[in-house]
C-alpha cells in the first residue's frame, strides 16, 4: 500500500512537471494544454485508485486465507497471515483450560515467557454435554483471552481418545456402551477405550468435531488466532497390542484393504526402513489377511490397529476440514526401549508406523512426537523422515528446552516447539525458555528465509558429542563445535542450571559468513572447499535483530575470540554473533 501510493505521487509529480506550459502560449494552446493536463491527472488518479484497491485486496486475501502449510525447499512452513510462522509454544496441563477463572492469572505469565502460541486442550464432553447441543462459550473465552494477550492457539481435540483412554468422551457416550462399544481385552472384559471399529463411535466424534471447526470458522476466520488443530491425543492400545473384541477379530481376519497395499506398493522404495524390513520379511506380499501379509505377533496386531485408528481419525479430520481447513496433526506417546506393543500404547503415530498412518489418514498433515525421553535429537531425527514436518507439541519441561528449541528449528526446520505444562514451569527453566524464545523471535525472518535450503544446523550435546567436538560441514567450512559448561554465577541460568545447558544454531548467510546463536559454544573453523589452506577471522560482531535487521553491538576481535582463533558464545547467556572468515597461506 505504502509503496503503491508513493509510486503514484511520483507519477503525479512527473506529470505535473512534464505538462508545464512553455513561454507566452496562445489562448487556444493554453486551453488545449489545460484539457490534456486534466485528462492525464484523471487517468493517474483512476490508475492509482485501482492500484491501491488491488494492493489492499492482495493484503486482504493474505489475511483472510486460513493458516496453511507450504513447502520451501526441503522444509514445510506454517503460513499465518501470509508469513511463515514459528511456533514458540507451551502446552497447558490437561485440566487448566476447563476453567476460565483458573486460567485468568496464567495468560499474562505465558505472554511474559515470550510464547507466541498456547497449545490448549478443548474437551468434547464440555462442548457437547448433550447429544447435538453444543456449548462453545468456553472455547470463545479462550480465544478472547488469547487475543487479548497476543497469543495464537493450537487446540487439542480431547475426544474419543486421550492417552489411549476415552476419558473425555461425553457422559451420554460413556454411559451407552451398547451404542458406543468399547475395546476388549483377551478375557472379553471391556476397557474404557472406544472401539475404532464402530461406526457410531466415529460418527459421534466426527459430528462434534465438525461443529467445533464450523464454530472456529465463524468466530476466527478473520483473526486466525487458531492456527492448527491436533486431532485426539496420544492414540494407542494398552495394555494389549490390539482390540480383542468380536468385531475387531472379524476385521483382523479380513484381507488387508487394497488402499493400504496399493500405497505400500507405490511407496515401496521410500518406506520407513524399519517398517519395510517387516514387510520384506514376508516377501512384500500384497494379498491376504493381516497375518499373511505381515506375519503373526504383536507387531502385526499393531499395524492392524494403526490402520483402523488412522481411518477413524481421517474421518474425524475430513469432516472438520470440510468446515474449516486448518492444518491438522496427531501426536504419539513414544516407546520405552525394549517394550513391546501393548506394553507401550500400541499403534499410535510412531516412527515405524508412519507409512500406515500416512496411507490411512491422508487428511492428517503430519505426525508429531511427545518427547519425554532424554534422546531428544534422535526422536526429532526420526520424525523428520520422508517429508514429515517436525512439530513438537509436548516435550518434558526443563532447562534443556532452551537449547532443544534452537536445535529443532535449525537442524530439522521444525514448525514449532512446546514444553508440556507450561503454566507450572519454575526457575531456571522459566528464564531460559524466555531468553531462547526471545532469540528465535528476533531471528524469525532470517530463519524462515533460510528454511529448507540446507544452510542451517543445530547444536545439541547429546551422547558422544558431549566429549568430542561435533563436526558440521556448512558453507565451504567444517565447523568444530565444543560445548562449554556454564558457571554458577550465570545471570540467566543461575546455579541450579550450571553445567547443564549449551547448544544453539548456525545459519550460513553468505560466502564466508555465518550467524551463530545460542549459549555455551566454542567454534573453530577448517576449510572444506578449494582455496588457501588456513582460515582466519575477519570480524566477529555480537548483535541483535531489530525488525529483522541485524543491529551490531560490540566488535569481538580480542580476548572474546581468543585473538581471532575461535568464536565463542559464553555460557550463562543467550547471544547472537555474526562472523566473517577469510583464507590465507
Ligand atoms: C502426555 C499427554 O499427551 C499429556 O496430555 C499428559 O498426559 C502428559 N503425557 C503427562 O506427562
Amino acid at each position: 500500500m505504502v509503496s503503491a501510493s508513493l509510486a503514484c505521487s511520483k507519477i503525479r509529480y512527473a506529470l505535473i512537471s512534464s505538462s508545464h506550459i512553455g513561454n507566452l502560449p496562445s489562448r487556444e494552446k493554453v486551453i488545449m494544454e489545460q484539457k490534456r493536463f486534466k485528462r492525464r491527472v484523471m487517468t493517474v488518479i483512476v490508475a492509482c485508485t485501482l492500484l491501491a484497491a488491488y494492493a489492499s485486496t492482495v493484503r486482504g486475501a493474505q489475511k483472510s486465507s486460513p493458516p496453511h502449510l507450504r513447502r520451501q525447499g526441503r522444509a514445510t512452513q506454517l503460513v499465518v497471515d501470509g508469513k511463515p510462522f514459528l511456533i514458540l509454544g507451551g502446552e497447558l496441563g490437561n485440566s487448566s483450560s476447563s476453567s476460565v477463572e483458573y486460567l485468568r492469572p496464567i495468560w499474562p505469565k505465558l505472554a511474559a515467557l515470550n510464547l507466541n502460541t498456547v497449545v490448549i486442550p478443548v474437551y468434547w464432553e464440555l462442548i457437547e454435554p448433550k447429544e447435538g447441543q453444543f456449548d462453545f462459550s468456553l472455547v470463545d473465552e479462550l480465544i478472547q483471552q488469547a487475543r487479548k494477550h497476543q497469543l495464537r492457539l493450537v487446540p487439542l481435540w480431547f475426544a474419543s481418545w486421550k492417552n489411549s483412554m476415552s476419558c473425555y468422551a461425553p457422559s451420554w457416550v460413556k454411559s451407552n456402551q451398547q451404542r458406543f462399544p468399547r475395546s476388549q481385552d483377551k478375557s472379553g472384559n471391556s476397557i474404557e477405550i472406544l472401539s475404532p471399529f464402530n461406526r457410531e463411535n466415529v460418527s459421534a466424534d466426527a459430528s462434534a468435531f465438525k461443529a467445533f471447526m464450523r464454530h472456529l470458522r465463524e468466530v476466527d476466520s478473520n483473526d486466525h488466532t487458531v492456527i492448527m488443530v491436533q486431532v485426539e491425543n496420544e492414540i494407542g492400545m494398552i495394555p494389549d497390542s490390539r482390540d480383542r473384541s468380536a468385531i475387531a477379530d472379524r476385521f483382523f481376519k479380513l484381507p488387508v484393504p487394497p488402499e493400504l497395499t496399493n500405497y505400500l506398493e507405490q511407496h515401496k522404495e521410500t518406506l520407513i526402513p524399519e517398517f519395510r524390513t517387516v514387510w520384506a520379511a514376508n516377501q512384500f506380499k500384497t494379498r491376504g489377511s493381516w497375518e499373511e501379509v505381515f506375519g503373526s505377533g504383536p507387531g502385526t496386531d499393531e499395524i492392524f490397529m494403526a490402520w483402523y485408528f488412522a481411518r477413524y481419525v481421517n474421518q474425524v479430520a475430513e469432516l472438520g476440514k470440510a468446515e474449516y481447513k486448518l492444518p491438522m496433526f496427531v501426536n504419539a506417546a513414544l516407546i520405552r526401549p525394549g517394550y513391546l506393543p501393548g506394553q507401550y500404547p500400541s499403534a499410535g503415530p510412531l516412527p515405524h508406523l508412519m507409512d500406515i498412518w500416512r496411507a490411512g489418514a491422508p487428511q492428517i498433515d503430519f505426525l508429531s512426537p511427545d518427547i519425554y525421553f532424554p534422546n531428544f535429537a534422535e526422536w526429532t531425527r526420526k520424525y523428520q523422515r520422508s517429508g514429515n514436518p517436525l512439530f513438537i507439541p509436548e516435550v518434558a519441561s526443563g532447562p534443556l528446552n532452551a537449547v532443544q528449541v534452537l536445535y529443532a528449528i535449525a537442524q530439522h526446520d521444525a514448525i514449532g516447539f512446546s514444553p508440556f505444562s507450561i503454566e507450572s514451569i519454575a526457575e531456571p527453566t522459566r528464564s531460559l525458555v524466555a531468553a531462547a524464545y526471545d532469540l528465535v523471535e528476533q531471528m524469525t525472518p532470517i530463519i524462515v528465509e533460510n528454511q529448507g535450503k540446507g544452510v542451517m544446523a543445530g547444536f545439541l550435546p547429546e551422547g558422544a558429542e558431549q566429549r568430542v567436538p561435533q563436526k558440521v560441514s556448512l558453507g565451504g567450512y567444517t565447523l568444530n563445535i565444543t560445548y562449554e559448561r556454564s558457571s554458577s554465577s550465570s545471570p540467566v541460568l543461575g546455579a541450579q542450571a550450571a553445567d547443564s545447558v549449551s547448544g544453539g544454531l548456525v545459519i550460513a548467510v553468505g560466502p564466508d559468513e555465518f550467524i551463530f546463536a545460542g549459549t555455551g559454544l566454542v567454534v573453530t573453523f577448517e576449510p572444506n572447499s578449494a582455496g588457501a589452506p588456513i582460515v582466519g577471522i575477519l570480524s566477529v560482531e555480537e548483535g541483535k535483530y531489530v525488525n529483522g535487521q541485524w543491529t551490531p553491538g560490540r566488535r569481538l576481535n580480542g580476548d572474546q575470540t581468543h585473538q581471532g582463533r575461535h568464536l565463542r558464545l559464553p555460557s550463562g547467556r543467550f547471544d547472537i554473533q555474526r562472523i566473517k572468515l577469510y583464507r590465507y597461506r
